[in-house]
C-alpha cells in the first residue's frame, strides 16, 4: 500500500515507493507477481483523446481481474454542465478508482478533492506521471538501473517534460534539459527537483543537451489544445528536432512519449532506428500502471 491516496503527479510517491511501485511493475511483468484486482471496476475519464493511455488502463485492468469504464467528454453529464464536484462524487459511489485526463491540472486536483476513491493523473496540461513510471522502467530495463545512466530532455518543457524532470530528481538520474525560450520546464518544477538534489543541468543548446547523453527523450511541439500555437511554435522550436545530425558521434538510446510527429520534434529515421526506445515505453504504459494500481488498491 501506498501512503498517497492519489496519484496527481510522480512526487505524490515518496522515493522508496517510486522504486517499490517500479519493482511492482516489473514483477507483474514478468509474471512473479500475480495479485489480482477481483471485481474492481476503473473509471477513466477522458477530455482528450487518446491511444496508449486508454489501452494501457483498460487492458491493465482486464488482466488483473478487473474492468474499466470509457467515459468520453460527451458520453457523460460532464460534458453536458454537471460540475466537477458532482461527477466526482457519484463515481466514487460505483467505481474502485478513478483516472482522468484532463486539460488543467486544477479540474484533477479538483476531482480528487471530492473524490472517495484514488485518483490517478492521465495526463493533465502540467504533468503525466504514468507515462514517467514507464519511463523510468523503461530506462531501469535498457541500462540496468539508473545509476551513471545520463539522460537528456530536448523539446517542449510541459506536461510530459515536467513529470519526468522530477521522477529523475526521485531515481537518482543525471538529466540535461534544452528546451527553447519561453517554452522551459516550470520554475517550480526545477526547484522542487532540486529539492530531491536533482535538479537538471539547464543547457544552452539541444547539442550541448545530448553530447554525453546515454539516452535522449522528446515529445511533441504542439500539445493537444495548442493547435492554434503552431505557427509561433514551430518557429521557437527550430533546431530542437532529435534527429541523425544532432546525435552524430553518440551511441544515446531515443525516448518519446508518443505519439510522435515525424519531422517536427523527431525525424522518421531516428524513431524507426535501433535508437528508439519507444515501443518498450509504449508496452510499460500497461506493466508500469497495473504496478501502480495494484500497490494504490492491493490491501
Ligand atoms: N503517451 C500517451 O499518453 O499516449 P496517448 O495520448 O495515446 O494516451
Ligand atoms: N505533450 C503531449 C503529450 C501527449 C501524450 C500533449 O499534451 O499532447
Amino acid at each position: 500500500m501506498l501512503e498517497t491516496t492519489h496519484f496527481l503527479d510522480i512526487d505524490d510517491l515518496r522515493t522508496d515507493e517510486l522504486h517499490a511501485v517500479l519493482d511492482r511493475a516489473a514483477a507483474v511483468k514478468s509474471g512473479a507477481d500475480d495479485t489480482r484486482l477481483e471485481d474492481q471496476t476503473l473509471g477513466m475519464l477522458f477530455e482528450k483523446p487518446s491511444t496508449r493511455t486508454r489501452i494501457s488502463f483498460e487492458t491493465g485492468m482486464t488482466q488483473l481481474g478487473g474492468h474499466a469504464i470509457f467515459l468520453g467528454p460527451e458520453d457523460i453529464q460532464l460534458g453536458h454542465g454537471e460540475p466537477l464536484s458532482d461527477t466526482s462524487r457519484v463515481l466514487s459511489r460505483y467505481v474502485d478508482v478513478v483516472m482522468a485526463r484532463l486539460f488543467e491540472h486544477a479540474d484533477l486536483v479538483e476531482i480528487a478533492e471530492y473524490a472517495e476513491v484514488p485518483v490517478v493523473n492521465g495526463l493533465t496540461n502540467d504533468a503525466h506521471p504514468c507515462q514517467t513510471l514507464a519511463d523510468l522502467l523503461t530506462i531501469r530495463e535498457a541500462f540496468g538501473g539508473f545509476d551513471g545512466v545520463q539522460a537528456a530532455w530536448v523539446g517542449d518543457g510541459n506536461n510530459v517534460g515536467q513529470s519526468f524532470v522530477l521522477g529523475c530528481a526521485m531515481a537518482g538520474l543525471d538529466l540535461t534539459v534544452a528546451t527553447p525560450e519561453d517554452y522551459g520546464i516550470d520554475d517550480d518544477v526545477l526547484a522542487h527537483a532540486a529539492e530531491y538534489g536533482g535538479e537538471p543541468t539547464v543547457a544552452d543548446t539541444p547539442e550541448e543537451a545530448v553530447a554525453d547523453a546515454d539516452v535522449v527523450y522528446t515529445d511533441v511541439w504542439i500539445s493537444m489544445g495548442q493547435e492554434s500555437q503552431r505557427h509561433e511554435k514551430l518557429a521557437a522550436f527550430e533546431g530542437y528536432q532529435v534527429n541523425e545530425s544532432l546525435l552524430d558521434g553518440t551511441d544515446a538510446k531515443v525516448m518519446h512519449c508518443l505519439p510522435a510527429h515525424r519531422g517536427e520534434e523527431i525525424s522518421h529515421d531516428v524513431l524507426e532506428s535501433d535508437r528508439a526506445l519507444v515501443w518498450d515505453q509504449a508496452e510499460n504504459r500497461l506493466h508500469a500502471q497495473k504496478g501502480l494500481l495494484v500497490e494504490l488498491l492491493d490491501e
